[in-house]
């Protein structure tokens, strides 16, 4: 039985010409500024991005860290919303590493964060009794919200709302190249209301590793000497951003694949009964859907999906998501959606 794997895009393995760009990498030590693939890859970011410079990272949890670690100190707060990645699963690690207090204020279904909310949340910096604020992260696109894109107009309030309390904004754009096609606009687009982004290579783009925090140039630099603080530095690396060099060169165009793909898982599985879902809100590659009351849990929907070789992911006792990818057909949703009707079938709704 064929398997269809919608847990992640992170399950997404290296195209050939990654293989083949990894193998034929010219390589150096990316510790003293010397490798040159990594080099090549770090210029191509910031330009995609818009921004100054570029560093490169092991992982979307390090390019995170690495950016709040450079913009706040210990004891300062950072806003995101209480569904961010950053706060909800990376470890606590600008607390347990940096000393940043994080402030969440709720994330809307369209992974926003409402403006009146962030405006209240933000401290009086002359009463000693609150952390001071630094920092607004916000997540684009935003997994926890069903890969829902913020639009570059709502960016530019919040950089209108930061840039009022001296604050700086940073982006998770680990799938900004969704957002970006799903807008119709370029990634700097996306990215011109941001200091500091950080995005992944290896989700939707495919590479086997490897994310980029872009900047100022002032900012990168920071963020090198967190890098390396936290056990980032690596040495002959350009034998990994050789794939996402490849990444970024021929991945991107083909996200609006897997966002056709998603919206069609979407429309059936909205049809299912048991399954309560608005296909209009998927925007991108992530489908998140409830369990109607009487139906399933989604622990044995998705151990039953599995038993007819498709796999998701598991996110709340009665919620479900499926992520389309690089590798997933339109046959594969087919796989999926006749799966979800025979798991439905065998436990009515
Ligand atoms: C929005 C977002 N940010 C950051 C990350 C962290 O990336 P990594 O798994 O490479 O650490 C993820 C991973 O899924 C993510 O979805």
């Amino acid at each position: 039985m064929r398997i269809v794997d919608l847990r992640s895009d992170t399950v997404t393995l290296p195209t050939p010409a990654m293989r083949q760009a990894m193998f034929d990498a010219e390589l150096g030590d990316d510790v003293m500024g010397e490798d040159p693939t990594i080099n090549r890859l770090e210029a191509m970011a910031a330009e995609r991005l818009g921004k100054e410079a570029a560093v490169y990272v092991p992982s979307g949890t390090m390019a995170n860290l690495v950016c709040l670690l450079s913009h706040c100190a210990r004891g300062e707060e950072a806003i995101m919303g209480h569904m961010a990645h950053t706060f909800l699963f990376e470890a606590g690690g600008s607390a347990a590493a940096g000393g940043i207090h994080p402030r969440t204020v709720p994330n809307q279904p369209d992974g926003t964060l409402d403006l009146g909310d962030v405006e209240a949340a933000i401290r009086d910096p002359n009463n000693p009794h609150y952390p001071p604020t630094r920092l607004i992260c916000l997540e684009n696109t935003h997994n926890r919200c069903s890969g829902a894109v913020l639009t570059p107009e709502y960016m530019a309030q919040v950089r209108a709302l930061a840039g009022r309390y001296g604050l700086k904004v940073h982006l998770d754009g680990a799938r900004i190249f969704n957002a970006a096609i799903a807008l119709g606009v370029t990634a700097a687009e996306v990215a011109s209301d941001a200091d500091s982004i950080s995005f992944c290579l290896s989700k939707g783009l495919s590479a086997p590793v490897g994310s980029l925090v872009c900047g100022s140039a002032d900012f990168v630099r920071q963020a090198r000497r967190q890098r390396k603080l936290l056990g980032g530095g690596m040495r002959q690396a350009g034998v990994l951003a050789a794939a996402g060099i490849v990444a970024l060169e021929t991945m991107v165009g083909r996200l609006a694949e897997d966002h056709a793909n998603a919206r069609r898982l979407a429309d059936g599985l909205a049809s299912l009964p048991g399954i309560l879902l608005d296909p209009a809100r998927i925007q991108t590659n992530i489908v998140i859907w409830e369990m109607a009351p009487g139906a399933l849990e989604a622990a044995g929907f998705a151990a039953a999906m599995a038993r007819h070789g498709v796999k998701v992911g598991v996110v709340a006792p009665r919620r479900i998501r499926a992520v389309t990818h690089y590798g997933i057909g339109a046959d594969d949703i087919e796989q999926a959606l006749t799966a979800a009707k025979a798991v439905l079938e065998e436990k009515p709704a």
